[in-house]
């Protein structure tokens, strides 16, 4: 069942940057964009980039191997050479406790 976990505080990701955590064998990117949180496995859906390694562009983040983008409010694919969603995941606050549900 999916429960919210605590991944980080999230005084300690300032806006505009991103930080990668491993919660239930899974690599989660994080990303804080003026102020608000989006999470989404930190996996491309093409061959396996590491998705916060590469730039974002406003909600868009570009895989840095052969530059698939995604947009990070919802995971969906929006350019080739990917063809499939990542996974994206609900994050709340609790307090400085940044939570998402995996
Ligand atoms: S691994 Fe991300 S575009 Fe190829």
């Amino acid at each position: 069942m999916p429960e919210y976990v605590t991944v980080a505080k999230a005084s300690e990701i300032k806006p505009g940057e991103r930080i990668v955590v491993e919660v239930k064998e899974r690599y989660i990117a994080i990303f804080n964009v003026s102020g608000a949180y989006y999470a989404i496995e930190d996996v491309c859906t093409h061959d396996d980039g590491p998705l916060a390694e590469g730039e974002l562009h406003g909600f868009e983040i570009e895989c840095p191997r052969h530059g698939a983008r995604f947009d990070i409010r919802s995971g969906k694919v929006l350019s080739m050479p990917a063809v499939q969603d990542v996974a994206r995941f609900e994050v709340r606050l609790e307090g400085d406790d940044l939570q998402i549900l995996i």
